[in-house]
Formats: C-alpha cells, structure tokens, sequence
C-alpha cells in the first residue's frame, strides 16, 4: 500500500505522526506538507520532537488570503500525486490543506481518507466548518472520532464508507504526557507553580482579525486569580500590535513564544485550567483532566462540554472573569474518543479497504 498523506498547519503534524509510524511499517507513505505552517515553532519543532520522517515533498505554500493559499496548494500538489500515483491520499483535520488534499484527490479519482472526520461546530462563517463539510464529502474513506461524528455524518447523507476509530489526538496524548513529564523543564522555566497557574492560547480568526474580541479576551484572562501564560501565535501577535492591545498583554499576561508540543503539552497537563479558542487544546485538556474555558460560543468538541470538562464563554469579558473565578466539579469522566489505538485502526482499515478495492479493480 502507497499512501500520501498531506500536512500544513501544527495540529496536523501531532495527528500524522501517530498514523505515520504505523503507516511505515506496513506500506509506504509519501509524506506532503504543504508548507501552510513554516515557522520554526510552528512546524519543524513538531518533526524533531515527534520524529516525523522528513517529507518527501514541501510544496512551499506560505501564507496568502485563503483563497490563493488554498488555490496554490491543489497547482502545487497535484504534479507531486501525479507523479506518484499512490494508493490513497490521507488528509487530517479541517485546514486550507485539508481542502486542498480534498479537491486534488476527488478531481484525479484517487481514494481519499479523512482524519477527524464528522466534525461540526453548525457555524459555517468558521473556515474550518466549510474545509470540513467539503472534504467529508468528497472523501471516499471518513474516520470519525466519535458516535457523535458519525451521527453528524449520516445526517448529512454520508454513510457509506465512514468507520469509527476514535480519536488520534488522544493516542499522541498518552505518549506525551509521559514523555513531557519526564522531559519538560518549561514550568519552572517560566516560573510557573504546577497547578497554580492558567494556560491560554487564541488564534481563531474571528477572535484575532476582531480587536473588540481580542481585547475582551486580554482583559477577562487579566482578571485570572492566578498567573496566566499565554504561549502566542505569531497571527495573534500582530493583531495585538496592529490593535495597540500589545502592552496591555504583556504587561498583564505572561506572553511567550509558541511552544513545542511536550513543553505545551507539560504546561496542559500542570495548568489548574486553561483558556483557549483551539480545537485540539479543548481534546487534550479533556485527556489530562484540566478544566477548560472555550473562547468561541460553539465547539465541534460537544462531548467535552456535556459532561461538564469544558465551558463556552466566548469571547465575552464578563464570562471570561467568571469562567476564571468559578470553582466547579465536573459531572463525569467518559471517554468518547476511543481508547487510544486510533492510528492502528485507521492503518488496519486503509490497509483492508485498499485491498479490496484493488480486487474488485481487477475483476
Ligand atoms: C491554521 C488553520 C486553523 C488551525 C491552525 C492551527 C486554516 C483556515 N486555518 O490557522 O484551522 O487551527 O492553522 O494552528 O487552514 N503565520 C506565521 N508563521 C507561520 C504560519 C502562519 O507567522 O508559520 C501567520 C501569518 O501571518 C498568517 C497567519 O499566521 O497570515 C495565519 O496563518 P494560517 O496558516 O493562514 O492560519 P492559522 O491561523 O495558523
Ligand atoms: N500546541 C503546541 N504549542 C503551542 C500551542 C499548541 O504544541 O504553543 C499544540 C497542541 O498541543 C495541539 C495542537 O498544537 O496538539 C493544537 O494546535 P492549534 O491550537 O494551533 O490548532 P487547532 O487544534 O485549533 O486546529
């Protein structure tokens, strides 16, 4: 079995490397990233630290509007499946990438496989919604990490193809804590007391291109009862600054660089709870047990917010403050997301389905 898989942004590259090393040991992957992530911080920490092979192709794909970014990924990916002509093309997450793999693979007829399948926060003005919504639908293969994503799925039709595998995130997570445990000096670096401090990361559009949303946030996180830590990405760096909002956080919050994936990972784990706009750290917080405060009014996480892990409070001062100062027991401990073998039964499954595929092909 042939299989490229395609990357760009930093959560895709913790989920590929689950997949890779399986993938490696029974076929063979060609490894595209797309180069949507190309900070030092961002992308190659993420290679080292996880031992990500080396891609095979970097189609050098920086930021744009989404529309050109998007639109010069499928030009620069399709010479390299072309070229390859693998078995499949495996895409991860909900990124201008993803679409990308998307398009290029349903346009060249090539089984497509999709990783965080079933997803949906039923806010379509988020760009992630739409990247998900097109991929589910032009993928061949859809690997849900849930019930709830495979009810999201049949609902809109898609049923043919869609397997539950649970969640690759959560199969990263168990290695990782260990690993960051024993590794990661970050919280006494920053001189932060585990379990007396807040993590907080923002990097969704609609609370850094907003200046009213971005400074509600800076203000209700400097309300926080305890330090907060705020590891920044670099688009959220300089909305603060073109939003004269950047003393106020610095001056307030602890703002650090983005960190690798253990050091993030060591400050979730010894956060008391965190504040965050991203899908992957609401997942992870679950995994380890720290409370989470969601900065949007909806989640594709739904499962995190039911049993009481996770609150909305948007990007509202006010609930921010709250959020901060309440002390509050969640209701239960499920685990809807599999049971940390996601990437064994994604790789289980393609192989399965690639084989019967090829049969009924030379029929
Ligand atoms: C992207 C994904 C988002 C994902 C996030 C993970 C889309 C639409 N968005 O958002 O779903 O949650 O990655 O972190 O695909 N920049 C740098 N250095 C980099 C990369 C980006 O400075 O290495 C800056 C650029 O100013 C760029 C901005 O960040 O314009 C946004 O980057 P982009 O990749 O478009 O979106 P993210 O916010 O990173
Ligand atoms: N992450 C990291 N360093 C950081 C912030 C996040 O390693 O400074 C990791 C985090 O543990 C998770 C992934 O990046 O695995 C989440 O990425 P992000 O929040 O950028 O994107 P999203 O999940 O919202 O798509």
């Amino acid at each position: 079995m042939r299989v490229c898989s395609v990357v760009g942004a930093r959560p895709q590259f913790v989920k590929a490397a689950v997949v890779s090393r399986k993938l490696r040991d029974v076929g063979e992957e060609i490894l595209v990233h797309t180069g949507q992530h190309y900070d030092e911080e961002l992308s190659d920490v993420f290679f080292d630290e996880l031992d990500i092979p080396e891609p095979e192709y970097n189609l050098g794909v920086e930021s744009d509007t989404h529309g050109r970014q998007t639109a010069a990924m499928i030009a620069e990916l399709e010479p390299v499946v072309e070229a390859e002509d693998p078995d499949a093309l495996l895409l991860y997450g909900d990124t201008n990438s993803t679409l990308a793999g998307a398009i290029v693979g349903s346009k060249r007829d090539l089984l497509v496989a999709h990783v965080e399948a079933g997803l949906r926060s039923e806010n379509r003005s988020m760009p992630e919604e739409i990247n998900r919504i097109l991929t589910d639908h032009a993928a061949d293969y859809c690997f849900a990490p849930s019930e709830e994503a495979v009810a999201n799925l049949a609902a809109e039709g898609v049923t043919d193809g869609v397997y539950l595998t649970g969640d690759v995130m959560y199969d990263a997570i168990l290695d990782a804590r260990e690993r960051s445990r024993r590794q990661s000096t970050i919280v006494e670096d920053v001189g932060l007391e585990e379990g007396a401090f807040v993590l907080a990361t923002v990097h969704r559009a609609s609370n850094t291109d907003d200046r009213a949303n971005l400074a509600a946030i800076v203000d209700g996180l400097a309300a926080s009862p305890r330090p907060v830590v705020f590891p920044a990405h670099p688009r959220t760096v300089a909305s603060l600054r073109e939003y004269g909002l950047w003393k106020r956080a610095t001056e307030q919050l602890e703002v650090i660089e983005p960190q690798g994936y253990l050091d993030f990972v060591r400050l979730l784990d010894a956060a008391e709870r965190v504040a965050t706009d991203s899908g992957g750290v609401q997942k992870e917080a679950f995994f380890l047990g720290t409370r989470c405060l969601t900065l949007r009014e909806e989640t594709e996480w739904v499962e995190t917010v039911e049993c009481g892990w996770n609150r909305l409070v948007g990007p509202d001062e006010r609930a921010i403050r709250e959020g901060l100062h309440a002390d509050w027991e969640p209701a239960s401990n499920p685990h809807p997301y599999g049971d940390g073998t996601a990437g064994e039964r994604i790789v289980g499954l393609l192989e399965e389905q690639l084989a019967a595929d090829a049969s009924v092909q030379t029929l």
